[in-house]
């Protein structure tokens, strides 16, 4: 046994906690190994992952068209190969041979430009550019293994101390409060509204901000997510633009999660890059910082695995921009497949190509499922004793409220565990529904939540509906004061 003990680790690696993957995914694991070794050993005969965002591991099919192009890519030799016209379509075989042009010597296995493969930041500028009218600068795009690594690269550029703080949204997705933790801040609260649907209150942010500068903290940033992780909400442009003025005004970055773009379901809602809100208010490069995450792990495609997304950094004085590239390069570069994955979601097939038909009939299936699950399930929720839903206007996830009788909340604290995971427990052990519980994310003191992706298949969600309402109704029985 190494004479390293758990004292002589770094102390912000046990304090930071990431709950996504926590106790109860590694009990639903175990439950899984039950099942198969012992098929009949549980109540339930299978598991229903509804804890992670993550689309193809619940059986969601890639987009076709970006699979092609990788093929290609990654075995360029079939492009001299006569069965390969009859294969793959002419567009993906066209854009995999422009990518390949643009990769010096066509080589997928070699490290590229710290920042990524020029060609294919130049590709995902032009995407910006068409999705918000206004220009992007392919030099301001930092290709990354998914968004993650941006938004850690973000923190330890900003992050001295723990008198540096950055707002950050409760509920939050903890790779904040992890990220945050781990490089050594501190992260300063900001309370959505549930009672407004998630609704991000400009006065909560001034008491938050005010608050932490009386406590000696200087608050460097402001996150914001959306659409919201775990909050499903869209923000209303109108809110937006306070959100940009307030950071203007404050001299606050603001890092914008922008990650689940592509998923708003309510046709009265619209995303909006806070880039183009902060353009459209006038606001010019030397203006604001504002930095972008995006990602392939998230919208139609759901690449999870390919580890793709950049940040696109803009308003951040040029030697702080050689600062990061500098941390860039201490990395060499983001794998070579999530890059041209993160430029094909930005730059999909057009009207006119060959692929473009049946890229936009499997993008819809996709969306329009998501949509009806999401609705299904919030109404699921909603139809439950001491449960209260908001929408899930966008992402991939709802976040009820439960209301637990007393009774539940003692018996929690007699199993040493907050109400959330004892019922997200009790939940997985009678039905073998994984959900997260809300003290993973943060919540109002006092508050208990769960987290729910819309994930499932969905000629499974009336399964997870009705398993969840049996589990419920007798979970409420047990317990009403
Ligand atoms: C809001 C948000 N940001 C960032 C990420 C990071 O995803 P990835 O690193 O796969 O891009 C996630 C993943 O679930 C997320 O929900």
């Amino acid at each position: 046994m190494s004479f390293v003990t758990i004292n002589d680790i770094n102390p912000k690696v046990l304090k930071c906690e990431y709950a996504v993957r926590g106790e109860i995914v590694l009990l639903a694991q175990r439950l899984q190994q039950d099942l198969q070794e012992k098929p009949g050993s549980h109540p339930f005969d299978e598991i229903l992952y509804c804890n992670i965002g993550n689309p193809q591991s619940l059986n969601q099919r890639p987009i076709t068209f970006f699979r092609e192009v990788l093929a290609i890519c990654d075995h360029p030799a079939i492009l001299d190969k006569s069965e390969t016209q009859g294969l793959f379509s002419a567009d993906a075989i066209r854009r995999a041979s422009e990518i390949l042009n643009q990769i010096p010597a066509r080589a997928t296995g070699a490290y590229s430009h710290s920042q990524g493969i020029k060609g294919l930041r130049d590709t995902i500028a032009a995407g910006i550019e068409a999705r918000d009218s206004f220009p992007a600068d392919p030099n301001d795009i930092f290709l990354t293994d998914g968004a993650s690594p941006g938004v850690h690269m973000m923190m330890q550029l900003l992050l001295s101390s723990e008198n540096d703080g950055i707002l950050c949204p409760i509920p939050q997705y903890p790779l904040y409060s992890a990220s945050i933790t781990l490089h050594g801040g501190t992260l300063v609260p900001y309370y959505l509204d549930e009672a407004t649907g998630w609704g991000l209150e400009m006065s909560e942010l001034k008491k938050q901000l005010e608050d932490a500068k009386s406590k000696g903290i200087t608050v460097k940033a402001l996150v914001v997510i959306n659409p919201g992780n775990p909050t499903g909400q869209v923000l209303s442009e109108e809110n937006q633009r306070d959100i940009v003025k307030f950071c203007k005004n404050e001299g606050l970055v603001l890092l914008a999660d922008e990650v689940y773009q592509g998923n708003v379901y309510v046709p009265e809602k619209k995303f909006h890059s806070f880039k183009k809100v902060a353009r459209l208010m006038g606001y010019g490069e030397t203006d604001i910082p504002v930095v972008s995450f995006q990602s392939v792990s998230k919208g139609y495609h759901g690449e999870c695995g390919k580890r793709g997304g950049y940040m696109e950094v803009t308003g951040l004085r040029h030697e702080i921009r050689e600062q990061i590239y500098k941390l860039a390069s201490v990395n060499l570069c983001a794998n070579i497949s999530g890059q041209i994955l993160a430029s094909l979601v930005m730059y999909p097939p057009k009207l006119g190509d060959e692929s473009y038909e049946s890229y936009i009939a499997e993008k819809e299936q996709i969306l329009s499922s998501l949509a009806r699950r999401a609705k299904t399930l919030e109404d699921g929720f909603n139809n439950l004793e001491g449960i209260t839903c908001n929408k899930a206007e966008g992402a991939m996830y709802l976040f009820p409220q439960l209301h637990l009788p007393q009774k539940a909340i003692k018996a929690a604290e007699a199993a040493k565990k907050a109400p959330d995971a004892f019922y997200a427990r009790r939940l997985l052990d009678a039905t073998g529904v994984v959900v997260v519980p809300g003290s993973g994310f943060r919540q109002v003191p006092g508050t208990w939540h769960f987290r729910c992706t819309i994930l499932p298949p969905e000629d499974k969600i009336p399964a997870v509906v009705h398993r969840l309402t049996e589990f419920h109704t007798a979970f409420m029985d047990e317990f009403r004061d």
